[in-house]
């Protein structure tokens, strides 16, 4: 299983004690606004119960990330395969989900880097895909940031999100090739 460490951050897989923070960041609305909202603790344990899962099978997975200077659970990051389909799967992605109160501060960003070269230089994948709700520009922005390139062909319905949440239907794909931007 995978630990990455940057600056200021640790992505560290999942202990059962990561349960208590990520339910209090699965509660937050404005975390939860693309997401349907918050969530019950039913779900959320099994979320981390079958992260749990994924994480042994595959090294890694959308795991705690740990702020260094306290120790604190701030949110989740990671890789992950895409367990729906759609027609840019198979593939491998990177997404993020954090405290409101660590946001503006370059700390997915920072450890998004990571994960990239973990993902390209470890791994070996040819690509990392990043979707998100058409206007979830906070996290649209985290992709440009880190070198995410947008092709509008590639925009999709998300096949998971139920008919009654319409607006969240609608979702942007960004790429990222193994290389890009390197001669
Ligand atoms: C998406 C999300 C993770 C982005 O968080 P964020 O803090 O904006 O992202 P970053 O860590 O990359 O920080 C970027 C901000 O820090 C600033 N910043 C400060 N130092 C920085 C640095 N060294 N490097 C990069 N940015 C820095 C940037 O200018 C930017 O500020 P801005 O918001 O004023 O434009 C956060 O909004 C979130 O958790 N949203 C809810 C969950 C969600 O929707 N997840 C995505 C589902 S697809």
């Amino acid at each position: 299983m995978t630990t990455l460490e940057t600056r200021r951050l640790i992505s560290r897989p999942w202990q059962q004690a990561d349960v208590e923070p990520f339910f209090a960041l699965s509660s937050d609305p404005e975390v939860m606004r693309f997401f349907g909202g918050p969530q019950p603790r039913e779900t959320v344990e099994a979320v981390v119960k079958t992260a749990m899962e994924r994480q042994r099978d595959f090294g890694v997975w959308f795991q705690p990330l740990i702020l260094k200077e306290t120790g604190a659970f701030i949110g989740i990051t990671g890789i992950a395969k895409v367990l729906f389909e759609a027609p840019f799967t198979p593939a491998v992605e990177i997404g993020w989900r954090l405290d409101p109160a660590h946001w503006g501060q370059g700390l997915v960003t920072e450890i998004g880097r990571a994960f990239i070269d973990y993902a390209f230089m470890e791994r070996g994948f040819d690509e990392l895909v990043s979707f998100a709700v058409h206007d979830n520009e906070r996290s649209i922005a985290v992709m440009k940031r880190l070198g995410f390139t947008h092709d509008r062909g590639d925009d999709f319905d998300h096949p998971r999100v139920p008919d009654d949440l319409s607006h969240l239907k609608r979702h942007v794909l960004y790429r990222l090739r193994n290389g890009a931007g390197k001669g």
